[in-house]
C-alpha cells in the first residue's frame, strides 16, 4: 500500500508499505477519504511535541472495513465507517469520569500511532464509527474537525438566550459556529477574524455579525456583550480581552495549546463570575455528530 509518511521532521515521503494486519480488537479500514489538518503540518514541520517520527499522519479519515482481528464480529466486515483519533484505556480517572480524551495514557491516532494518509489502516474496533448511507464517503473524513466544535460547545451548554462570540474563522471555528447556529440556535454570533476571506466563510456558516480585528481592539469598539466566547484563533493574548468583553455569568471556551504565559487578573474572572472550559479532541462525540451531519444540522450552509 501507498502511505503518505513523515520520516522525520520537514520530510515527507510517498512510502510504499506491507498492508498491517489487523491485531486483537481491530478493525483494517481500507480509507475512502482523508483530510488535511493543520496539525498535519504541524507534526510535518515538527512542531508537534507529541507526535513520534517516523508517522504516517492523517487523523480524519473514513473508510470500510476489510478484515477483522481477534475477538472481533465478522458481521462488521464491509462497515463504512468513520475513525475517531481518541484511543484511551477505558479505566483512568479521567476515562470513567466520561473523559477519555483526555485519558492517563492517551494516544491519537495520526499522532502516536500510523492514521490515514495511507491506503489502509489498523484501528481499535471501537475507534471505528457506523456511518449510514446519507453520509457519502467525500464528507464522511469531516466527523472529525465537528467532534471539536461539538466538544467545546457541549461543554459550554449554549441555550437561545446566548450571544456568541468566536475568535477565529479557521476550521475550528466554523465548526463550533455551524454547532451554534444549527445545533443550539443561539441568539446571536459574532466572529471575529483577521482575514476577510475568513470572515466570509464565517457569515456562510451562520455568523450574525463579522469583525476584522486585525487593526482594532474589541475591548474599545464591541456593542455586544458576549455570554459564550471561544477561542478558536489560540493566540495567548486572547484569554485576557475575552474576560474584559465578556458579560457577567458568561462561559469562555479555550482550544489553544500555546506554551507563552498570560497574564490574568484575578478580580476580572471571579467579579463577573466568569467559567473557563477548555476542551481536548472529542469525548465520544462521533454518534451524535454522525447524527447531526446525517440531519443536515452541520455541515451544511445557511
Ligand atoms: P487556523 O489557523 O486555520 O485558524 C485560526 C484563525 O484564527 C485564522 O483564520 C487566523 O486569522 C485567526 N486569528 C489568529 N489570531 C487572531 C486574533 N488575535 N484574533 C482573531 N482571529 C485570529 O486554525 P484551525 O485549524 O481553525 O485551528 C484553530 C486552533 O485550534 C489552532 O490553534 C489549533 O491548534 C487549535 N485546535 C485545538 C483542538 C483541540 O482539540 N483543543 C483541535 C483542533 C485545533
Ligand atoms: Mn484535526
Ligand atoms: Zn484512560
Amino acid at each position: 500500500m501507498r502511505s503518505v509518511v513523515i520520516e522525520k521532521p520537514n520530510q515527507l515521503t510517498l512510502e510504499e508499505r506491507p498492508i498491517p494486519s489487523p491485531g486483537k480488537n481491530e478493525v483494517r479500514v481500507r480509507i475512502k477519504s482523508a483530510s488535511i489538518c493543520g496539525s498535519d503540518i504541524h507534526i510535518w514541520h515538527g512542531h508537534n511535541p507529541f507526535a513520534k517520527y517516523p508517522r504516517v499522519i492523517g487523523h480524519e479519515f473514513s473508510g470500510v472495513i476489510d478484515a477483522v482481528g481477534e475477538n472481533v464480529s465478522k458481521a462488521r466486515l464491509g462497515e463504512r465507517v468513520a475513525v475517531d483519533p481518541v484511543v484511551s484505556c477505558g479505566y483512568c480517572y479521567p476515562c470513567l469520569t466520561g473523559k477519555p480524551n483526555v485519558c492517563t495514557s492517551l494516544s491519537v491516532i495520526g499522532v502516536h500511532h500510523d492514521g490515514g494518509f495511507s491506503e489502509y489502516a489498523c484501528v481499535p474496533q471501537y475507534n471505528a464509527k457506523l456511518l449510514p448511507e446519507s453520509i457519502p464517503d467525500s464528507i464522511a473524513s469531516l466527523v472529525e474537525p465537528f467532534t471539536i466544535g461539538a466538544n467545546i460547545c457541549g461543554k459550554m451548554q449554549p441555550t437561545e438566550l446566548d450571544v456568541a462570540l468566536i475568535y477565529g474563522a479557521g476550521p475550528m471555528g466554523l465548526t463550533a459556529i455551524q454547532v451554534l447556529r444549527h445545533v443550539y440556535n443561539v441568539k446571536k454570533i459574532i466572529a471575529v477574524d483577521r482575514i476577510d476571506e475568513r470572515l466570509t466563510l464565517a457569515k456562510e456558516n451562520g455568523a450574525d455579525v463579522v469583525i476584522n480585528n486585525k487593526d482594532i481592539s474589541l475591548t474599545e469598539t464591541l456593542n455586544d456583550v458576549p455570554t459564550l466566547i471561544i477561542d478558536a484563533a489560540c493566540h495567548p493574548s486572547i484569554l485576557n480581552e475575552a474576560i474584559q468583553i465578556a458579560s457577567p455569568a458568561a462561559r469562555i471556551g479555550l482550544l489553544g495549546f500555546s506554551d507563552t504565559p498570560a497574564t490574568l487578573v484575578q478580580k476580572e474572572i471571579t467579579s463577573k463570575e466568569l467559567t473557563i472550559f477548555t476542551s481536548r479532541l472529542n469525548s465520544n462525540k462521533f454518534p451524535e455528530v454522525i447524527e447531526w451531519i446525517s440531519q443536515g444540522k452541520v455541515f451544511r450552509k445557511n
